[in-house]
């Protein structure tokens, strides 16, 4: 298997034009030739200016979210192909801040994931439990559904996608799963894709996110089934991303 490994940083809502220029020109200028694929996902007024600043660069594009519409009377919203105008190359898709603060339901999620294919974008598409859900015992079922909504919807081009393991409880708390709690469900995950797409379920990347930094990041890159990170708090600072890029490397 040939896949290279996918560090995605996901920005959330941070930045602004000063800070966005200062982190990206150094992360540019430090990220060498990464034997790994790497993409920022930046807030959308943000496209712009940060497709300049990655230009020439191995560094690829992403936005956070992308409408499942594809154009009209949906204000606020996004569409795939407005994203793609901008070089947009990967699009998080039901990160458990939006399923959590926008109500979006499995649904929603298989349907964003079907307009970001649609128009060439791999959509980075996120599952995970909370807390409550793995000490009920309910992990495993949770992830399962999660992506199967997404499975059933986009079964013919699966193997298009990015799946990312987030469990909520991980997110933004300094709490990271251990690399065998993160393995575990990973290989659930890549046993119901093999399910799907039995040619294709190795190739598809499944990324761990939930406070992985540049301490944590080579243990849980090194097992068997985690194909990278999606990183938010860590990806805010250039020399902790380059270092996860060296760990994914
Ligand atoms: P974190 O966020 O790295 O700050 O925990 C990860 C994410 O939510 O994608």
């Amino acid at each position: 298997m040939t896949k290279k490994k996918l560090i995605a940083g996901n920005w959330k809502m941070n930045g602004s034009l000063a800070a966005n220029e200062a982190l990206v020109k150094a992360l540019v200028a430090g990220v060498g030739t990464p034997a790994c694929a790497i993409a920022v996902c930046v807030p959308a007024p943000y496209l712009a200016q940060v497709q300049t600043l990655v230009a020439g660069s191995p560094i690829e594009l992403g936005a956070q979210d992308v409408s499942a519409r594809a154009q009209g009377a949906f204000t606020g919203e996004q569409s795939a192909a407005m994203l793609k105008e901008f070089g947009v190359h990967y699009a998080i898709v039901g990160h458990s801040e939006r399923r959590q603060y926008h109500g979006e339901t499995d649904e929603v999620v298989a349907a964003k994931t079907a307009a970001a294919l649609a128009n060439g974008i791999t959509p980075i598409v996120c599952v995970g439990e909370t807390l409550a859900q793995r000490e009920a015992g309910q992990t495993e079922e949770i992830v399962k559904r999660q992506l199967a909504a997404v499975i059933h919807v986009n079964g013919h081009c699966i193997s298009e996608i990015v799946v990312a393991y987030e469990p909520v409880w991980a997110i933004g708390t300094g709490k990271t799963a251990t690399p065998e709690q993160a393995q575990a469900v990973h290989a659930v995950l890549r046993a119901q894709l093999h399910h799907a797409a039995s040619d294709h379920a190795a190739g598809i990347r499944i990324l761990y996110g939930g406070s992985m930094n540049a301490a944590n990041a080579a243990e849980l890159l090194a097992q068997a089934d985690i194909d990278g990170g999606l990183i938010g708090g860590a990806s805010l600072k250039a020399p902790d991303f380059l270092q996860i890029i060296a760990a994914a490397s």
